[in-house]
């Protein structure tokens, strides 16, 4: 088809004058966007520029105020996701929407299971299934043992399947393996050769330029413009966005780190995920882990600040300015100076029936050195909008908002400043930016330089490199649960940290 043909053809999807208000502010305002069959659209924008919300909409998830959908030329109001599901809508969860205890095979027939009774034959025919995607899957597998980007996997077999017209997918690359990233666009572009519609949601502009046929920018809930490939131009996107440039730069020290390291790791083990583990971090200084999703990154983390336990014979030693430690929680780990920040943020990060303030103060209150018998609303108040400010949550409703209602980049910023309201020794920060739109990259990485400018070591874990590039002070390589290598960032390039990671 060309280009031309491509635009004459029928949209599958069309949201004209879509409104939807939470409260009393638009989290969408009079959206028009349409995905036509056959073609990769990518939707970006800020946190809370309601992304997810659109997509919500068209899958069913929430309703419309205002405006009218269309599904193939006719106008829709979906009561439930099933509803969307039957008009050949699917969405594609991060979290996943599979039956974490069934199989497979079982999974991506649920529903049909009268024509396969058959379990032998039912894993036959879903072995072709996944080998017709080239995706490499054992239809026996259990899907809660499957990886995120496995996952995903599944549910686009799924989708396809079930004769999907459009699949929707947010942010599907925001924690998944390289290898599974390439596999994802393997697969989106496969749909499309299918005539399948795919919506696209990330915050890396790479991607969409490289993936998507259109982009369309939406910004406070209000679409400000629909590319076609010729248009893609990084600083014209970056401006729709965010309405400034704005540049990941390197953010460099204003101090020397001291020489006598406040935290070393020598040999923490915890088979299979971690062997051995060796380093240190010194007060003043960011060292960065690089490493590749699943190389034992977040689970020495976890040992070192009391989550996971190591063994107590050969499971290495933790030192906290020199004194050998063994933390029997969290909470003791975080009062001797060692606060982690998690990169699984829906999991373990935060409280999602509370609000943002109660979220930074509980964070507050489990450094103090002793357990508060008094909550004081005024300093709830107070460290919560410093934090706020700093991190630049961004919500309809800042003093009623739960954690549950925020778009997932503004939790991420939550995330942080729960952990960072009172100056620890040692911060260990997991992904900081996962999530987070590339306006705030910056500000956070400038949070993270004033952390170690003020006498914290900083631990950053990334596997986005050039967030590592950009505020390493000292690059390690982390593979197959140990530190296979250690770089200065200035001599460190791209070529030699991911031929460390993956060799
Ligand atoms: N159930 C809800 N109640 C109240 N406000 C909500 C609810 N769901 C979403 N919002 C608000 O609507 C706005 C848009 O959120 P949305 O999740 O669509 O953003 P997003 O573009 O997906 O952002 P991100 O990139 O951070 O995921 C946000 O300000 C969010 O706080
Ligand atoms: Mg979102």
């Amino acid at each position: 088809m060309t280009e031309q043909d491509v635009q004459d053809v029928q949209p599958v999807i069309e949201l004209a004058g879509i409104s939807k208000r939470y409260g009393g502010t638009y989290a969408l305002r009079e959206v028009n966007f349409d995905v036509r069959p056959g073609e990769i659209h990518a939707l970006l924008g800020e946190n809370g520029a309601g992304k997810s919300t659109l997509v919500k909409i068209v899958s069913g998830a929430i309703a419309h105020d205002n405006g009218t959908l269309t599904i193939d030329g006719r106008v829709q109001r979906f009561a439930t996701p099933k509803d969307s599901a039957d008009a050949g809508i699917a969405m594609v969860y991060q979290e996943g929407s599979l039956v974490e205890s069934m199989t497979v095979a079982q999974n991506l027939f649920l529903g049909q299971e009268k024509v396969f009774n058959n379990l032998a034959h039912l894993n036959v025919v879903a072995r072709e299934l996944l080998e017709s995607h080239n995706f490499h899957i054992r239809p026996e597998a259990t899907a809660g043992a499957l990886g995120i980007g496995q996952k995903q996997m599944v549910e686009i077999a799924r989708a396809v399947h079930r004769d999907a017209k459009v699949v929707i997918l947010d942010e599907p690359t925001a924690s998944v393996t390289p290898e599974e990233r390439l596999q994802l666009f393997l697969s989106m572009r496969r749909l499309k050769r299918k005539g399948i519609g795919v919506i696209f949601i990330t915050h890396m502009l790479d991607e969409a330029f490289d993936e998507a046929d259109r982009i369309t920018v939406l910004r406070d809930g209000e679409v400000q413009g629909t590319l076609a490939k010729p248009e893609f131009d990084r600083e014209t996107v970056v401006q729709m966005m965010v309405g400034r440039n704005v540049e990941m730069g390197r953010v460099t020290p204003n101090r020397e780190p001291d020489p006598t390291p406040v935290l070393q790791v020598e040999d923490v083990t915890l088979l299979p995920v971690v062997r051995n583990m060796s380093f240190s971090a010194y007060p003043g200084e960011i060292v960065g882990i690089y490493g590749l999703v699943g190389a034992g990154r977040s689970e020495a983390a976890m040992i070192i600040s009391g989550i996971m336990k190591r063994r107590r014979l050969r499971g290495g030693k933790i030192r906290l300015n020199g004194r050998e430690v063994r933390f029997r929680t969290p909470r003791h780990a975080r009062r001797a100076g060692i606060v982690y920040i998690t990169e699984d943020r829906k999991a373990s990060g935060f409280f999602g029936h509370l609000s943002i303030a109660d979220n930074i103060y509980l964070g507050h209150l489990c450094g103090s050195p002793r357990l508060p018998m008094l909550i004081r609303p005024g300093e709830r108040k107070s460290v919560a909008q410093r934090f706020v400010e700093r991190f630049q949550v961004r919500t309809l409703e800042p003093n009623r908002a739960t954690l549950e209602e925020l778009s997932g980049g503004n939790q991420q910023k939550v995330v942080l400043a729960k952990g960072l309201t009172r100056k620890p020794l040692v911060a260990i920060i997991d992904e900081p930016t996962r999530g987070v739109d590339l306006g705030t990259i910056p500000e956070i990485h400038a949070m993270i330089r004033a952390l170690a400018d003020d006498g914290v070591a900083v631990v950053v874990i990334s596997s986005y490199m050039p967030e590592i590039r950009a505020l390493a002070d000292r690059i390690l390589v982390a593979k197959h649960g140990t530190i296979a290598a250690e770089f200065d960032p200035v001599e460190a390039d791209e070529t030699k940290l991911m031929f460390a990671a993956v060799h």
